[in-house]
């Protein structure tokens, strides 16, 4: 599927939504609830599970402070959000939804990604590459309603061939396309990733109205800042330090390329694909009713 160059509809600059970040120090991760400033519906977008990988551990603190705060303030739950499949961290949403109800919705790309770690993990039949276990599988320039508000999806590939950036009135969610503009880019050295794609993937967010709001799934902090998560078009478009000042194409490319190369795996890539390429949930349990992760050798 190739990366549409355009953006198909006019962002409602005029509406803004309630946002509120979730710092998760372990990985870095931001998640976030949305809500329609005219009513109680929200969505939660990128949730955290924690998990000790050393001790196979699972656990949802992160996850019960975002549940506390929709149920604190009589919100209703009405859309988890996976911007992709996360290689960093495990996500919380079915946990959340066990709680909390609403629907799961990721990009419809997700088939792609669920055949690529379906064959690095050697899943067997059993192991459904269709998309089936989330709710809804959003393609480009889809819409859902959060409440009155009236979500748009933009397809963005390039980190992984199934990343969606969504956008909510002023406000664009866009998960690991990019960074803070002193953090530049993610990486697209992933299976499937691409930076020739994601540099076009980009492009498409540059076009976005300059004051929108841009809410980061990641921020590390560099150069020793305290950590941020929201920034603007305009910001980005001036000053990101990968793709601002109007870098070019071959530019990007040779750049992103050559830094991936020095960049380690995330420390949970494997735990979280495995989860995350099944919505999150754990793989079905062994013969003795315990469950178990693999880890492929010599493969990712
Ligand atoms: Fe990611």
């Amino acid at each position: 599927m190739t990366t549409p160059q355009s953006i198909s509809f006019v962002p409602d600059m005029a509406t803004s939504p309630v946002v509120v970040p979730f710092f998760d120090a372990h990985t870095n991760t931001i998640s976030y609830i949305v809500r329609d400033p005219g009513s109680n519906a929200c969505a939660v977008i990128d949730s955290v599970m924690d998990f000790d990988y050393a001790a196979g551990k699972m656990a949802f603190e992160g996850a019960d402070q975002i549940i506390a705060h929709i149920r604190d303030h009589k919100w209703q739950l009405e859309w988890l959000i996976e911007t992709h499949v996360h290689a960093d961290h495990l996500s919380a949403a079915p946990y959340i939804q066990q709680e909390l109800g609403g629907k799961l919705g990721i990009g419809d790309q997700i088939c792609v990604v669920q055949d690529t770690f379906g064959k690095i993990f050697n899943e067997g039949t059993d192991f459904q590459r269709d998309g089936s276990q989330f709710d809804r599988l959003f393609k480009e320039a889809d819409t859902y309603q959060i409440g009155n508000l009236t979500a748009h999806t933009l397809f963005t590939p390039g980190h992984t061939p199934a990343d969606m950036v969504h956008i909510i009135g002023d406000a664009a969610f866009v998960g690991d396309t990019l960074f803070m503009p002193d953090g530049g880019s993610a990486r697209a050295d992933f299976p499937g990733g691409d930076a020739r794609t994601l540099y076009r993937s980009i492009q498409r967010l540059l076009q976005l109205p300059d004051k929108m709001r841009l809410f980061m799934c990641h921020d590390y902090g560099p150069n020793g800042r305290d950590i941020q998560w929201e920034t603007t078009v305009e910001a980005e478009r001036e000053h990101n330090i990968h793709v601002g000042h109007g870098t070019n194409e071959d530019a990007f490319v040779q750049m992103r390329e050559a830094r991936d190369k020095t960049l380690s795996m995330p420390k949970l890539i494997i735990p979280s694909l495995q989860v995350n390429m099944r919505a999150g949930n754990l793989p079905p349990k062994a013969d003795n009713g315990k469950t178990y992760l693999k880890v492929p050798i010599n493969t990712l």
